[in-house]
């Protein structure tokens, strides 16, 4: 049985990972094909973002039915060989389950849509306030307000993502029974593992208008959501105790995941939580450019390191998602900095105590999309903010620098598997267009090369396995208020790991409380020697991390 805290999981997604077929879209055959690759890093899990039939309004996160395949991606005979497949090389498959909405599509939204009383239990409709007024005044994450008018009903229903993507009614234990037999069928099928789509907004406390926010506060966090997620887990994946879970926790609070990912709650293996990947918003807004605050940055993480420790709960670590911009263009450098600071940043994250995820092009340094044209975006949310910036009285020019750095399209461009035409991802036209980097970053330069940045990243996940501190161990943050370095101990069993990483371009030196001549260097992301004794000299975006055996 794998051990979760030891484990490293690979996010794919799908349709941007590898075409088989040549229709510009990735699909499950593409995946069987790359497995030696993903074997070869080292990743013991692969997370897919859902690839269930769907209209895909946003790209399988709208699903139409939770039991089958979408054609596009491939069959359940393809399904069934790459679980076996991934099985042979000792890695499981970990399915996203999307339960706080269905697609519009469904058959049940379009029996409630029909008048089925059942069907419309399944869902949220509520009377407007007045006659054009919508029952709250919540906004929908995607822009627009999240209620919906059905005439036929003289009713709304809620959708906190996009219309096309109505709010399922956790309240009915009806739809709570649907929910836990779809996790038993796809265990059935032998994936291991389970990613839950923004779980923590399924239950809603009030039906009120917000008048210090945009909703959130009515439905984050709501007031049964351990008992469902408790419920889940006893009728589904806690049959199995090795499969693994996590749950995205959209805007969450650290106390509530003291309990999503407690040891002994019996709710879900790990959270992921994204405090940390909103300090280059203003407070709750994303869609304005301010730059990064890097000590905020280290507030939340060092927060949540030693608060999830002390209540002995578990943490995912991770940069980059499907949702995120590239992290290396986000905190670290492009150009000349790029392979140094994406090394770094994959240091700081990876020493620290929690579950590493690695996102399909992470382990390459992978850059933002660099988009100019609105025409190349395709994310359902980006093609909304595009127009709600330019209602709000941007200029065109403006919304398109917001969304140069925002949007979610900048990590779903395709992988960069080689140098030939369309970064090897496809023989015919990728669905969204390849990053014209690819030439410089891919995977067939990188994987045989020592200096990489998959090298760097299959040996960090090699590290884990050997060293156990780095699962088990304590952490400490040091010099929190430090400008520039980001620092924290691990301690464990008498042995001790100091990860230090500059953050930016400006060479730092920094004096160490305590003598590190007992340590040696673990790994590190430039070649030349570094230096670290009485006092640590740290060139742009270096990391060194540096071990202390027990006595
Ligand atoms: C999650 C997914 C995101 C999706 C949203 C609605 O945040 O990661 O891609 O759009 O939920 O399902």
């Amino acid at each position: 049985m794998k051990d979760f805290k030891k484990s490293v999981i690979y996010q794919i997604y799908p349709k941007s990972f590898c075409d088989s077929d040549g229709d510009g879209l990735g699909d499950l055959r593409g995946i069987i094909g790359k497995l030696d690759y993903i074997k070869e890093l080292g990743a013991d899990y692969i997370w897919m973002t859902p690839f269930f039939v769907s209209p895909q309004n946003d790209n399988g996160y709208d699903v139409e039915d939770y039991y089958n395949i979408d054609p596009r991606y491939g069959t359940m005979e393809d399904f069934q060989e790459l679980a076996a497949e991934a099985d042979k090389r000792g890695i499981g498959l970990m399915l996203d389950m999307v339960f706080n909405h269905t697609s519009s599509h469904h058959q049940w939204f379009k029996k409630a849509l029909a008048g089925d009383e059942t069907y419309k239990n399944y869902y949220i409709f509520r009377k407007g306030k007045g006659p054009g007024v919508p029952p709250t005044n919540w906004e929908s994450k995607f822009g627009g307000n999240a209620w919906e008018y059905v005439p036929e009903f003289d009713e709304y229903y809620l959708h906190l993502f996009d219309v096309s993507q109505p709010d399922l009614n956790w309240e009915n234990e009806e739809v709570r029974r649907e929910m836990a037999k779809i996790v038993r069928f796809w265990m059935e099928k032998g994936v291991r593992g389970f990613r839950f789509d923004v779980v923590n907004l399924i239950s809603k406390a009030a039906y009120e208008d917000d008048y210090q926010g945009d909703g959130r506060r009515f439905y984050t966090d709501g007031p049964r959501i351990h008992e469902f997620l408790r419920e889940l887990n006893e009728n589904s994946f806690g049959q199995n105790p090795e499969i693994v879970t996590v749950g995205e926790m959209s805007s969450t609070s650290m106390e509530n995941c003291f309990l999503y990912a407690g040891a002994e709650s019996k709710e879900l293996s790990m959270v992921f939580s994204f405090h940390h990947l909103k300090v280059d918003f203003a407070g709750n807004e994303k869609w304005v450019l301010v730059p990064y605050d890097f000590r905020k940055l280290k507030d939340i993480l060092f927060s949540w390191q030693t608060g999830m420790a002390e209540n002995n709960a578990w943490n995912a670590v991770f940069w980059c998602n499907h949702d995120q911009p590239r992290v290396v263009s986000r905190f670290g450098k492009e150009g000349k900095y790029r392979e140094i600071s994406a090394k770094m940043l994959a240091a700081a994250i990876h020493f620290m105590r929690g579950t590493p995820y690695v996102y399909q092009g992470e382990e390459l340094g992978m850059t933002n999309a660099g988009f100019t044209e609105i025409s190349q975006y395709r994310d359902v949310e980006s093609l909304n903010h595009f127009r709600i910036l330019q209602e709000k009285g941007l200029s065109q020019d403006d919304a398109y620098r917001i969304l140069r750095v925002h949007s979610r399209d900048n990590s779903r461009t395709p992988m960069q598997w080689s140098d030939e035409k369309e970064a090897g991802f496809t023989e015919g036209t990728p669905w969204i267009g390849v990053n014209p980097n690819y030439k410089e970053i891919n995977a067939a330069a990188q994987v045989g090369s020592e200096d990489s940045v998959f090298n760097f990243y299959k040996k960090l996940i090699s590290l884990r396995k050997k060293y156990d501190i780095i699962a088990y161990g304590d952490i400490t943050p040091i010099e929190a208020n430090h400008p520039a370095l980001l620092a924290y101990k691990r301690s464990w069993q008498g042995e001790n790991l100091m990860v230090l990483c500059n953050f930016f371009e400006k060479e730092l030196i920094w004096k160490p409380e305590e003598n590190l001549k007992g340590y040696v260097k673990l790994i590190g992301n430039y070649s030349e020697e570094s230096s670290w004794e009485d006092e640590v000299k740290l060139r742009p975006f270096e990391t060194i991390v540096l071990y202390q055996a027990a006595e």
